[in-house]
């Protein structure tokens, strides 16, 4: 068999004994429990970790992670993620956290079939189509993906605002405030996109239920 999955162990022996010198007490202190602020929903590509490029230790960030960070209202793994966020956790921020170059994206803009996936980017295609007019007219393929990339995000964000559990939030306080952000592969930066949303006055009307 070959061992070089041993990396891993050998990199989290380093992770935990470097942890442990600067801060002895630390996972002592963490195992008693978590109080996450961020809910992260984001791509599950490896090169966007959430921690590692925030720079946040463990314990910061709740994460749920799908190809292209898509939010589907229907999704029971994503929407008990969030209850639990949102509910138990109370976490004070969502963010969505696409990133520039994502494979999902290129291959729902495409016309490729890619087997057991293709039903999932079928949500990816709809943002196509709710932007088509706008797409059209981008005649660079890269900066048309790019800028799917972005309405998709702000999609995903606009179909959290649209979950009534979130919208209970909304009546009790301001918080979670959700926010839509593009991470760039190449310089490693984030972008924030001005979507942030924390009430339903955006939203279109057959979804702001009564609460
Ligand atoms: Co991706």
């Amino acid at each position: 068999m070959p061992r070089s999955y041993l990396e891993l162990i050998e990199g989290n022996r380093e992770f935990a004994d470097a942890i442990r010198k600067e801060d002895p007490g630390f996972f002592e202190n963490l195992a008693t429990g978590q109080q996450p602020k961020y809910l992260w929903i984001g791509c599950a590509d490896s090169r966007v970790p959430p921690a590692n490029i925030t720079g946040v230790p463990p314990g910061s960030i709740f994460v749920h992670r799908n190809i292209a960070n898509v939010v589907v209202h229907t999704d029971a793994n994503l929407l008990s993620v969030a209850y639990y966020a949102v509910k138990v956790l109370k976490v004070k921020h969502i963010i969505v956290c696409g990133h520039y170059g994502c494979g999902g994206i290129q291959a729902a803009m495409s016309n490729k079939r890619y087997g057991y996936i293709d039903g999932w980017l079928r949500h990816i295609k709809d943002v196509v189509r709710f932007h088509e007019s706008e797409l059209k007219l981008i005649v660079d393929e890269q900066a048309r993906l790019d800028r799917l990339v972005e309405l998709n995000v702000v999609e995903q964000v606009g179909n959290l605002a649209k979950v009534p559990f979130i919208q209970e939030e909304w009546e009790k306080g301001e918080f979670p405030y959700i926010h839509g952000w593009v991470y760039d592969l190449k310089s490693g930066k984030i972008r924030q996109l001005d979507c942030t949303i924390n009430n339903t006055g955006l939203i279109e009307d057959v979804f702001d239920y009564d609460l």
